[in-house]
């Protein structure tokens, strides 16, 4: 058992805290108000600052641009705010780009990883929420769909992502059997929701569709996963964070196991686009077939559920791409990474 639990108040550090689940993750805490949260993220091409708009000027919040691989200034940074517990979103997290190389992937999801890991271990941060991914578990029988992916099913990532992601999972699970650092592991099911970068599934399909572009079908669309809105995966996260146990690995899955047509299809409806938006093109090479989460683990031990049915979260967060057009057309275009420069241009120093 943990004696380690991070109470409300506590000091954060949120890795990858620009992306699509860490600022989700970050504004769900700052509604809540009660802990101080240090956002720290690179900004690649996947982080965007305005995702975190509107929480400038908070007391408990204080956002630094930072590389995980910059050991020294992170660890200055965890010295400075006095981390109670580090939450690790940061990642390379495309399967497509990891595809078309991998390096990056490796650097950050792997040495990255490790990095934290030992400034954690030296400093005595009290714990290290590490936010992984189902596809560590590689792809399940389309004929037995009976058959899920529990804490105990065997790691066979099969791409390059997802292979990045089990290596760290691996070095987690060290650095607490050989040095007793507090860990806890979470792997999730695909997530959908607001502020999800337009180069996944989901938002691709939604901007695609609401400019009448063609929607590209990988292969034969019946790749099946099992998708969760981001809202839910955000309490599992801060339920395991506060009250899951050291060394444990937690599933967590949205219940809606649903192949990609289908997916497709619902968005196609819900937006009134007519079905010859589709196009079926060359499948993603080693492309996995099913993923599925059985959830009763995370259950039993810490009574979480997700909540958000299916269809009134994609109707809402069609809502929210409508509504905020502007968002994923500066993504689109590229202008969205001058929001940096124009943001924080005179107004911060050294590495923020
Ligand atoms: P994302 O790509 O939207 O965000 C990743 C963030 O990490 C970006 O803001 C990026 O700038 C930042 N980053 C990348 N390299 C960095 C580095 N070296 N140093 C500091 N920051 C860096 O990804 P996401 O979908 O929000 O995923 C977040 C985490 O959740 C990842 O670890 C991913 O593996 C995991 N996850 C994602 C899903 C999903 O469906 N999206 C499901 C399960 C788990
Ligand atoms: P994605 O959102 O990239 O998530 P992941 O590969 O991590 O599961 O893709 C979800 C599914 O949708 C996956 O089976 C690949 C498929 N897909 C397409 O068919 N077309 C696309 O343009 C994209 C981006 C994904």
């Amino acid at each position: 058992m943990s004696s380690n639990v991070i109470s409300p108040g506590a000091t954060l550090l949120v890795t990858g805290a620009a992306g699509f689940i860490g600022s989700n993750f970050v504004r769900m805490l700052h509604e809540r108000g009660e802990d101080r949260i240090v956002a720290l993220d690179k900004l690649t091409y996947a982080g965007n600052l305005e995702n975190l708009e509107g929480l400038d000027g908070s007391s408990r919040y204080t956002f630094v641009r930072m590389d995980i691989c910059d050991a020294d200034g992170v660890a200055a940074l965890i010295r400075e705010h006095r981390i109670d517990a580090i939450v690790h979103f940061a990642a390379e997290s495309h399967v497509d780009r990891s595809i078309l190389g991998a390096a990056e992937f490796i650097r950050t999801n792997v040495e990255g990883t490790r990095i934290l890991l030992d400034i954690a271990r030296g400093q005595g941060v009290r714990r290290f929420l590490q936010v992984s991914t189902d596809e560590v578990y590689g792809s399940l029988p389309e004929d037995r769909p009976e058959v899920k992916f529990t804490e105990q099913t065997p790691l066979q990532p099969n791409s390059p992502y997802s292979a990045s992601k089990a290596s760290a999972d691996l070095l987690v699970r060290a650095w607490n059997h050989t040095y007793g650092l507090d860990t806890v592991i979470t792997r999730c099911s695909n997530n959908y929701g607001p502020y999800q970068f337009p180069e996944k599934l989901i938002p691709l399909m939604i901007a695609n569709a609401l400019e009448d572009k063609p929607l590209p079908v990988y292969g034969d669309g019946q790749q099946r996963r099992d998708w969760i809105h981001v809202r839910d995966h955000c309490r599992a996260i801060d339920l395991a964070l506060r009250r899951g146990r050291s060394g444990e690995v937690y599933n967590v899955g949205g219940d809606n196991e649903l192949p990609n047509l289908t997916v497709i299809e619902d968005i196609l409806s819900i937006l009134g686009k007519p079905r010859t938006l589709i196009r079926y093109v060359e499948d993603r090479k080693g492309h996995d077939r099913r993923y599925s989460i059985d959830g009763s683990f995370i259950a039993a031990e810490l009574g979480y559920r997700p909540q958000v049915e299916w269809k009134t979260g994609l109707r809402e967060t069609i809502q929210w791409y409508v509504n905020n057009r502007g968002w994923w057309e500066r993504i689109r275009s590229g202008a969205y990474r001058d929001y940096y420069e124009k943001q924080y241009a005179g107004r911060l120093s050294g590495g923020q």
